[in-house]
């Protein structure tokens, strides 16, 4: 089953970050390409009935497999990045994380209103980096139609964070 492939292959790092964050090291995987292809194709199976229009990553690690993600559905890729690393205009969010706060940037062309958007990353622990991600897609006039995640940290209550803004919340592997 992929849920205990992911789980195998993860390494967990104590105390990366900051001391008390058990940080879930997804490197290891990117190492194996079997199974990043397997991980690709259970991706697109949880959202293949969603007519997904668009995958929105949020970088760094969402740029992994969101692009990837993008290429098997299809459709097209639009980065969400920190501030300052944009190079057209660019519309912004703050964000609080696990583990501190940062601020996210859109293009402001990057997506067309009413367009059906897939926010994609790697982990989702307290849900700030997605809800940021989908007030940047709800300020293009764009709608979020899901989440997709590889990692999700359930213990964090990131899922109910996200219940108000993504009708559907997909992940591979949760603890
Ligand atoms: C991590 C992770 C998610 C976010 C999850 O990214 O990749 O984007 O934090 O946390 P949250 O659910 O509490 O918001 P990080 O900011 O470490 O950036 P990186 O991907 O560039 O390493
Ligand atoms: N691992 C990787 N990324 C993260 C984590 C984690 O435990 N928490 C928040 N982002």
């Amino acid at each position: 089953m992929i849920e205990s492939k992911i789980k195998q292959t993860v390494r967990d790092v104590a105390d990366f970050p900051k001391p008390g964050i058990v940080f879930k090291d997804i490197t290891p995987i990117l190492k194996d390409a079997e199974l990043c292809k397997e991980i690709t194709a259970a991706l697109a199976a949880q959202v293949e009935n969603l007519q997904v229009d668009v995958v929105a990553g949020i970088e760094s690690r969402g740029f992994l497999f969101g692009m990837l993600l993008a290429q098997a559905l299809k459709i097209p890729f639009v980065p969400i990045r920190k501030a300052g690393k944009l190079p057209f205009k660019t519309i912004q969010q703050a964000c609080n994380l696990e583990y501190g706060s940062a601020i996210l940037e859109l293009h402001e062309d990057a997506l067309q209103a009413g367009q059906r958007v897939l926010i994609h990353d790697d982990l989702l622990a307290t849900g700030g980096t997605v809800v940021a991600a989908s007030k940047l897609v709800g300020q293009l006039q764009a709608e979020v139609v899901g989440c997709s995640f590889i990692i999700a940290l359930d213990f964090l209550k990131g899922r109910e964070r996200l219940a108000e803004y993504s009708p559907a919340v997909f992940s591979l592997a949760s603890y």
